[in-house]
């Protein structure tokens, strides 16, 4: 029968099975628990006696297994009364696992995802069931590792509305996702005898690995309320920015300093690197244009359908300048090829019947009246937490009061089974102040409003 045991922010998960004996699967359970690193090095556990309550053991099987762990040195004590979880090699770091969905999840905010219940799927469905019915034979043989031209066609168009993009079906780069375009941007920059990438010193921490993965070095520069400080941007080979809704601050680059941007380019001979993942979703001003429009030679703009439509899709786009596009293609010929054709010609489809603006247009109007439901309950139940970048995009950031220290909040958000991520997993280089990265358009819509009530009580408990 499983058990779970929560207490001072971690859970315990006990399989008592039948014929395993209650000591070993505690042993078992907490081994795993510290391998994983939901109980850190330094985790001081429970009393046996308190252990063994909450779990309807006996004492002294649990002072057994702990005697077992000390052995095998998962635990240290510095004392009778004093256990704690030991640093043990390999073991998961509580640093490496920033995210509080690593605990059990009831309400899901953390941040990413769409609402993925929304995904359209009969209009899928049916642009799928058109690809198929009008894909010409010779479209199932090997394809142009662009990407297929009529979805490069919709996709140049589409952007040139939607976003004032600058270009033409023969610069386009259909890629299996952003990441997988920031590896091939980076490996071809490398290859032309690049060394670095800026990138902004807080962001995803898996972008800097692929771009260093590719063999260029990152450079962190600093950002402020107006975005990326362009002015200190170092001598590099390119710069990866999101411009239109910094991820996690939410900010977005000052007018001046795109400009800036693009003549640091022009002067390194360098790439800005535009990766715009969520700028379909703009909610109180009219959307920014791509910076990509004010110099087509000197910025690759990257969009994706993950957040638009969902990251399974695993489809994204570059638009890029024409002395990259060949480096870029011969990569991606070495590796993925290209993206599977029928999905290519039914997202072709998608755009130019409309299907993704509609999708698009409902979708705003569905999360904006979530942002508003958030921010509302913020305000009401905990005034004292600042909330950041709430004009666009599928995540808000919340700046926590001074001196709360991220252990806390870790724990208070799991006690209430609340899913979300520590501003601190974002940092690159600077310390953060304490804070939430909070994604509200993850949970389905029949769960958000206790998703949200969880955790404005969760924050009440902190503040
Ligand atoms: C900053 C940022 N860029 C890009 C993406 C999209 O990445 P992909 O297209 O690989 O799913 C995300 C998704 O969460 C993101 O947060």
């Amino acid at each position: 029968m499983p058990k779970s045991w929560t207490s001072g922010g971690f859970e315990l998960h006990l399989d008592l099975e039948p014929g395993v004996g209650r000591r070993a699967a505690l042993e078992r359970s907490l081994r795993e628990a510290i391998r994983s690193g939901r109980l850190a090095a330094g985790t001081q556990l429970p009393s046996s006696r308190a252990l063994a309550a909450d779990l309807g053991l006996s004492r002294g099987t649990v002072v057994q297994a702990y005697e077992q762990l000390l052995a095998e040195g998962y635990l240290t004590s510095r004392s009778r009364t004093h256990t704690e979880v030991a640093a043990v090699p390999g073991a998961r770091t509580r640093t490496q696992s920033r995210s509080t969905s690593n605990f059990s999840v009831r309400y899901d905010l953390a941040p990413g995802n769409p609402d993925v219940s929304q995904f359209p799927r009969s209009t899928w469905a049916s642009a799928l069931r058109h690809a198929v019915t009008v894909a010409a034979d010779d479209d199932l043989r090997y394809g142009d590792p662009r990407g297929h031209p009529e979805l490069r066609r919709a996709l140049a168009d589409y952007l040139g509305r939607v976003r004032g993009v600058r270009t033409s079906s023969q610069a386009i780069v259909v890629c299996t996702g952003f990441t997988n375009g920031l590896r091939l941007i980076s490996a071809a920059l490398r290859e032309r005898g690049g060394r670095t990438m800026a990138v902004e010193d807080f962001g995803l921490s898996f972008h800097a690995e692929a771009i260093e993965h590719a063999g260029l070095r990152t450079e962190t520069v600093r950002l402020d309320d107006d975005g990326l400080v362009v002015d200190e941007l170092p001598q590099a080979d390119g710069v990866l920015v999101t411009a239109s809704h910094q991820l996690p601050w939410g900010t977005r680059l000052h007018p001046a300093r795109r400009g800036a941007l693009v003549d640091w380019a022009r002067d390194n001979n360098a790439v800005v690197i535009e990766d715009d993942y969520d700028g379909e979703f703009r909610y109180d001003r009219q959307p920014i244009g791509a910076i990509q429009g004010l110099a087509p030679e000197h910025v690759i703009y990257a969009g994706t359908a993950s957040k638009s439509l969902a990251p399974a899709m695993r489809m994204a786009w570059l638009a890029v300048p024409e002395h990259l596009i060949e480096p870029i293609v011969r990569i991606r010929l070495l590796s993925e090829r290209q993206c599977p054709t029928f999905e290519q010609l039914a997202l072709a489809h998608l755009v130019d019947s409309g299907g993704l603006d509609r999708h698009l247009r409902r979708m705003r109007t569905y999360y904006r009246k979530r942002r508003d439901y958030l921010l509302s309950a913020l305000a009401t139940t905990v005034p004292q937490v600042r909330p950041f970048g709430i004009a666009a995009g599928l995540h808000i950031t919340l700046l926590l009061p001074d001196g709360i220290e991220e252990n806390d909040v870790q724990a208070v958000l799991t006690d209430h089974g609340v899913g979300a991520h520590l501003l601190s997993a974002y940092a690159r280089r600077r310390s953060a102040p304490p804070g939430l990265v909070i994604g509200y358009a993850t949970p389905p819509g029949h769960a958000y409003p206790a998703a949200v009530q969880a955790l404005v009580t969760a924050l009440s408990k902190l503040v």
